[in-house]
């Protein structure tokens, strides 16, 4: 693995890698081994074209405790606020030295790009382009259903290393969502069915040809189809006014249908897990109720993105490959 550009460039076998490796940077943390010389002398990038708290502090956290040195790029305050290009912005930050691009950026695509443009010469990672792909986010979602679901918690007739068996539905605003569209993908490769429930006004058009089933229906999802985790997405209030589009249907109505809240959540079936990767909307995808209750596992989700990240540029910057890669150069 040269790079990690989108959840579908992953095999089942490459997904469970960095799941079981993940597994292995969390279990070092548990027992207060903060920091692994593992990258030591290496510099990781952190290209940031749209704002994040989540995954910008979670690399930067993972790239620290393997002991890289860590440069955080912010296109607020930058030369790109007076019309630097992407590959400008690429050439100055390769000229300092990166043997790693984390990049955010607000145009699908612009992660390949700099991937195939060859104006870095390190990893690239896509920590979220546009409305197309966010395979970190999808890594430490499965990382969490494997770790609540699988094996002797949840379902303890669901076993292995993957998630075959598991049901998972993905509610809310799928039309605006690299997390819906990475999650799918990855989930699909880990062997769960996966569910999206979304109004129709917030489905892609082309959704038949994913490898998921959908519904208009949250209610009948939740009751008949018993799903071990529901994952509630965020609404990009943002994305729709910059497309031109109002909110439709109105939030009152989207939060009535979709929303997750106390009488939805005692309907889930006794083990099921509620996720979301935030930032939550309050009130509109998920009640406070819902949001603070003891099946929610959101702000774990956040712990285990550091072990995953650290699992991606551990496995990108030292791993066999490429230290293979670079004896050879
Ligand atoms: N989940 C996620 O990508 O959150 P941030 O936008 O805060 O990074």
């Amino acid at each position: 693995m040269k790079h990690l550009l989108s959840a579908s460039d992953l095999t089942r076998d490459e997904a469970v890698h960095i799941l079981d490796t993940a597994g292995q940077m969390a279990a070092t943390q548990a027992r207060e081994i903060k920091k692994l010389p593992t990258l030591r002398g290496r510099t990781v990038v952190n290209l940031f074209f749209e704002d994040s708290t989540r995954t910008r502090i979670s690399f930067e956290t993972a790239a620290k405790r393997l002991s890289a040195d860590v440069i955080n790029f912010s296109a607020k305050g930058s030369s790109v606020s007076k019309g630097e290009s992407l590959k400008d912005t690429a050439l100055t930050l390769q000229a300092m030295g990166a043997d790693a691009v984390v990049i955010r950026h607000q145009a699908s695509g612009a992660p390949h790009t700099l991937a195939s443009s060859g104006w870095t010469h390190g990893a690239v990672v896509n920590a979220g382009d546009g409305t197309h792909q966010h395979p970190t986010q999808a890594l430490l979602d499965a990382y969490t259903l494997r770790r609540h679901l699988v094996g002797d918690r949840g379902r303890a007739d669901v076993s292995g290393r993957d998630l075959h068996g598991l049901h998972v539905a993905v509610v809310g605003d799928v039309l605006h969502s690299r997390v819906a569209r990475s999650n799918v993908q990855l989930l699909h490769t880990l062997g769960a069915r996966v569910t999206l429930v979304a109004p129709p006004t917030l489905v892609p058009v082309g959704v038949e040809a994913w490898p998921c089933e959908v519904s208009y229906r949250l209610d009948d999802v939740i009751v008949d189809g018993k799903p071990d985790a529901i994952m509630m997405l965020r609404v990009q209030r943002e994305r729709m006014s910059s497309a031109g589009g109002g909110f439709f249907p109105s939030p009152l109505e989207y939060s009535r249908g979709y929303g997750l809240d106390a009488r939805r959540l005692e309907a889930l079936p006794e083990h099921a897990i509620v996720l979301h990767p935030g930032p939550m909307n309050r009130g509109l995808e998920i009640s406070a109720d819902a949001a603070d209750s003891d099946r929610a596992v959101i702000v774990e989700q956040v712990a285990n993105g550091v072990a995953v990240r650290m699992a991606v540029l551990y496995l990108l910057l030292a791993g066999e490959q490429s230290t293979t890669n670079r004896s050879a150069e």
